[in-house]
């Protein structure tokens, strides 16, 4: 629902094909990224070729739109030989910040994804976009062995690339995994977890895809890799993952490592040389983007190298808006629909919130199975201030006919995932104490009250909630007993002992007055 220029974008069109038609003819043999290998071809051209888009036109317009990657089709070509030999197209960079790249026509052989250009200083460092994919710790042994080798990643220049691959098209022993890939270059370690692969990793990768693609809209994802884990290795215990993504990206195929294997086996264990091509890839890596100032000094959050990132290089918007393809995609799938709020779409911001009739809180109370809980009388204490606190408010709704207020207290084991996803997607605040409970914040509307109160061990602080409520455009408050901080004055990053406690103090009317005097506030 972002607005854009319809006319702005046709002009680009119509200024794309005419250049193509009237131009590209004349320029063809000197553009700069035609590959010209004259001692294999007796002199004749070789052009590059849109073998991605090819069997897939409307798959990526934007290839079009942006203007600045104009294809040459063979009818575009004009070239003596009757038949043009079609090699391999350059890497080209269309987005990169730390741990988060995408490319067009990247390489793989033998494992190793492979740049093919003849400018490498074109590329950012690779340690800055790949890691050899090992789980992480922070000794700096580990540190040290996830440092990316030439086996992770490489550059080959056009020539050295023809002489591996054969030049012409009866000989080509480059296979495209034609569409969109997505490549997640993580091993299990934080995949099997809803937070971080849901919160984190999609919620990065969508980021990227989106401002990658900016001023239009993203293209089509068609298959996710995860050449580093197992069919169950990036599924979570509850099954929240694979929920989430088949919600989201229903078309979309899932390779992991036996798969991954099979594409490398295929290269290296033959005695024809050959390599596998991916039009266009999204390429993500955790320890990559741990390298990068905002994840690695700042907050942690590796989906921050991508959203702050590309705010900074206006590709993306503020507040979140680019989220909702997915978010809402979730809610259709989980029933959601028939709640979702109406929406106001206007130039400013502030005019994009969602509109709700309720004012609904959430408590995901974690007292029955989690390690990390609250003191049992603080629970008991919480919840009944927020009982007081909604029944006195509808009191007077009832006199000033304002928004009627709605309480859940649920423990989200006993709810269905469908259930789950519509409670979210009702929520205007969603209460609970640090971890995975408050990670369906990623499906909450955002309202002009929208907010995460998150309840630490006092002294504790993160940022995962509180970066990812704030990247969605939403309030975040963290709660230490009966004080609270949000933006302005959040905390260092500290895990004290009794972080992981199961008798976390709260101080259930400093709660009840931060909800009534604070977000509700932000109404008026
Ligand atoms: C394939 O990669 C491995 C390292 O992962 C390397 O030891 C081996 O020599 C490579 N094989 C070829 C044919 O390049
Ligand atoms: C929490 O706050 C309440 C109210 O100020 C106070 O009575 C209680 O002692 C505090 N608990 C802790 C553990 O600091």
């Amino acid at each position: 629902m972002i607005l854009r220029s319809p006319s702005r974008r046709d002009a680009t069109l119509i200024l794309a094909g005419a250049l193509c038609t009237h131009l590209l003819t004349i320029l063809a043999p000197f553009a700069p990224q035609a590959i010209v290998i004259s001692h294999s071809l007796k002199g004749q051209v070789i052009l590059e070729h849109p073998v991605p888009y090819e069997q897939a036109p409307d798959a990526l317009p934007e290839a079009d739109i942006l203007g600045e990657d104009i294809r040459l089709s063979e009818e575009d070509i004009d070239i003596s030989s009757s038949k043009p030999a079609v090699v391999f197209s350059e890497t080209t960079l269309v987005e990169h910040v730390p741990g988060w790249t995408v490319f067009r026509d990247l390489y793989m052989f033998n494992g190793t994804l492979l740049i093919v250009s003849s400018s490498p200083s074109s590329f950012p460092e690779i340690r800055y976009m790949t890691s050899t994919g090992l789980a992480a710790d922070v000794t700096p042994a580990n540190i040290a062995a996830r440092e990316p080798t030439q086996w992770n990643m490489d550059i080959l220049s056009p020539e050295q690339a023809a002489q591996r691959w054969g030049a012409t098209t009866e000989n080509r022993k480059i296979m495209s995994v034609e569409g969109n890939t997505l490549l997640f270059n993580d091993p299990p370690q934080f995949l099997a977890h809803y937070y971080h692969f849901c919160a984190e990793l999609l919620l990065g990768a969508w980021s990227f895809w989106t401002g990658a693609a900016h001023p239009n809209p993203p293209p089509p994802i068609h298959r996710a890799i995860f050449p580093h884990s197992s069919a169950a290795g990036w599924r979570d215990h509850p099954g929240f993952n694979s929920y989430f993504l088949r919600a989201a990206l229903p078309s979309l195929t899932v390779e992991v490592d036996i798969d991954w294997q099979d594409r490398v086996v295929a290269t290296a264990e033959s005695d024809v040389d050959r390599a596998w091509h991916f039009p266009y890839l999204l390429l993500a890596d955790r320890s990559a983007a741990f390298r990068g100032r905002l994840c690695g000094s700042t907050n942690q959050r590796t989906a921050s190298e991508s959203v702050d990132g590309l705010i900074a290089r206006s590709k993306l918007d503020v507040g979140g808006l680019w989220w909702r393809p997915i978010r809402d995609a979730v809610w259709h799938f989980a029933g959601a629909t028939e709640n979702v709020p109406g929406v106001k779409l206007g130039g400013h911001l502030d005019e994009e919130y969602e509109e709700t009739d309720k004012f609904t809180i959430t408590y995901v109370s974690r007292q029955r199975t989690a390690r990390r809980r609250l003191i049992p009388e603080d629970h008991e204490l919480l919840v009944t201030e927020l009982e007081a606190l909604v029944a006195r408010k509808n009191a007077e709704m009832t006199l000033t006919k304002g928004k009627e207020w709605v309480l859940n207290i649920v423990r989200a084991e006993t709810l269905t995932k469908n259930e789950q996803v519509r409670l979210a997607s009702q929520t205007n605040v969603l209460l609970g104490v640090h971890g995975n409970g408050l990670s369906h914040l990623i499906l909450m509307p955002r309202t002009q009250f929208s907010a995460v109160i998150e309840i630490f061990y006092p002294g504790g602080f993160s940022h995962d909630y509180e970066w990812t409520t704030r990247a969605l455009g939403m309030k975040h408050f963290g709660v230490w007993n009966d004080t609270y901080f949000t933006q302005e004055n959040t905390p260092k990053v500290h895990y004290p002992d009794g972080f992981q406690s199961s008798s976390i103090p709260v101080y259930g009317p400093a709660i009840a007055n931060l909800i009534e005097r604070r977000i509700m506030q932000e109404q008026s």
